[in-house]
C-alpha cells in the first residue's frame, strides 16, 4: 500500500455525492496516519474523555441510550489533537473540491471522535433534521484494523438499490447527503472507533 493519498479520491467522492448521493472509499488516509488517530482515540477513551452522545442540540439535547449508545468527544478546531491534523487537512481539501464541483456552499466541517463500546448501537435515523438543518454531507472515517463481520457494528444505509452494509474497517470513509439517507449502526460486539463529521452550509 502506498503512503500517498489515493489519487483522485476527492473526485471519486464528489462523483458519488453527485449521483447517487453516497459513496464509500477505502484507504482515505495512509495506514500509518489512520493508526495514529486510532491510538490517540484509544488513549482518550481509556482516560474517560468521551461522553454519552445525545439526540438534538442545545436545549433539545437528550441522552437516549435506547436510541444511541455511542460516546463522543467533539473536536476543537482551534486546537485539534495532533494526529487529526492530516485528516482535517484532507477534509478541508475535500470541502473546497465539493464546493467547486457540486456548488454546495459548504463553509465548515464539524466532527467528533466516536466510540461504540461493546454492545452499543445507533438506531435508524437521519442526520439532517429540524435543529441540524445546516448539515449537508455526513462523513464517517473508521479506525479499527481487522474488523470482521462477526464483530457486528456495520453501518447500514438505505440506498436507492436497497440496504448497503459497510464494515467499519480502518481507512474506510463513507460520505452521504445528510438529508437523504436513513441509516443505522448495528450493535457492535467490540469497541468500535471512528471520526464522525458533517460539512455544514452557512448559518441560515
Ligand atoms: C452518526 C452515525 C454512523 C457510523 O453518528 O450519526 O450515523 O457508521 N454514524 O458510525
Ligand atoms: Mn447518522
Amino acid at each position: 500500500m502506498s503512503d500517498a493519498p489515493q489519487p483522485g479520491c476527492e473526485q471519486v467522492i464528489a462523483d458519488g455525492l453527485s449521483e447517487p448521493g453516497w459513496v464509500v472509499v477505502r484507504d482515505f488516509l495512509d495506514p500509518k496516519a489512520t493508526a495514529a488517530i486510532e491510538a490517540m482515540l484509544r488513549t482518550r477513551w481509556e482516560s474517560g474523555a468521551l461522553r454519552p452522545a445525545g439526540i438534538g442540540r442545545g436545549r433539545t439535547f437528550q441522552v437516549r441510550p435506547e436510541i444511541r449508545s455511542d460516546q463522543v468527544l467533539w473536536v476543537d478546531h482551534e486546537a485539534p489533537p495532533a494526529p487529526l491534523g492530516i485528516y482535517l487537512d484532507r477534509m478541508e481539501a475535500l470541502r473546497r473540491h465539493l464546493n467547486e464541483q457540486l456548488f454546495l456552499g459548504l463553509n465548515e466541517y464539524e466532527c467528533h471522535l466516536t466510540t461504540y463500546p461493546r454492545g452499543s448501537f445507533y438506531r435508524r435515523h437521519l442526520d439532517q433534521f429540524a435543529d441540524q438543518a445546516r448539515r449537508q454531507i455526513s462523513t464517517i472515517f473508521y479506525l479499527n484494523p481487522d474488523w470482521r463481520e462477526v464483530d457486528g457494528g456495520a453501518l447500514r444505509i438505505e440506498t436507492e438499490q436497497g440496504i448497503h452494509s459497510v464494515l467499519p474497517e480502518a481507512g474506510t470513509l463513507v460520505a452521504f447527503r445528510a438529508a437523504d439517507y436513513w441509516h443505522e449502526v448495528r450493535r457492535a460486539r467490540r469497541l468500535r472507533l471512528s471520526v464522525t463529521g458533517w460539512f455544514l452550509s452557512r448559518p441560515l
